[in-house]
């Protein structure tokens, strides 16, 4: 087992994709497409890798709009989550952040989604808002939890 001194991040290349889609396919309920991550890669956003010897721990696509990023997709594999590395991952995003131009970091998560909610709660993320059933869901839509990091 690999210790979090051995993970570094790197960014998400055209030939990953196919690996990040398996790994989001096995962790979301209601994954991204291939399109998405391609799209998201044309567009230039900041798509990045965790790995651990070339193990993929898990990924991140952020956004940036102006003086915020916007995070837009995490995912840590099931093999590795319960260990720290989401946390960690977020971490590392705080850092490379709050090392560019950006004043905050915003992003929507699902309310039922109580390992997310919990972790953003812990990296000192903050509740900002709600936007009224956001997501498709199994049963309807469901609502996003608008959650904000000041990196100023
Ligand atoms: C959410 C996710 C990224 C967390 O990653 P992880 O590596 O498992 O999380 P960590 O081990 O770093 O845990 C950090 C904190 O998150 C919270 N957390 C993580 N898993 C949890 C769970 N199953 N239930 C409740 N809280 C949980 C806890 O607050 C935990 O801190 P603690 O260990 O001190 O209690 C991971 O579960 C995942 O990839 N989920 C599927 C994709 C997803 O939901 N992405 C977010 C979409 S907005």
């Amino acid at each position: 087992m690999s210790s979090q001194t051995d993970m570094q991040l790197r960014d998400m290349l055209w030939e990953d994709v196919d690996a990040v889609l398996a790994l989001e396919q096995q962790v979301h309920s209601h994954p991204w497409t291939r399109g998405m991550f391609n799209d998201s890669l044309a567009s230039g956003y900041l798509c990045k890798i965790y790995e651990a010897a070339h193990e993929m721990v898990g990924y991140a696509v952020l956004m940036p709009a102006l003086d915020e990023v916007h995070l837009l997709d995490i995912g840590i594999a099931r093999a590795w989550q319960g260990k720290g590395f989401g946390y960690e991952l977020l971490n590392i995003i705080k850092e490379l952040c709050s090392g560019a131009r950006f004043e905050r970091i915003i992003l929507e998560v699902r309310r039922s989604n109580l390992a997310a909610n919990a972790l953003y709660r812990k990296a000192g993320f903050s509740e900002i808002g709600v936007r009224r059933s956001y997501y498709p869901a199994d049963n309807g839509r469901e609502d996003a939890i608008v959650m904000e990091y000041k990196l100023k």
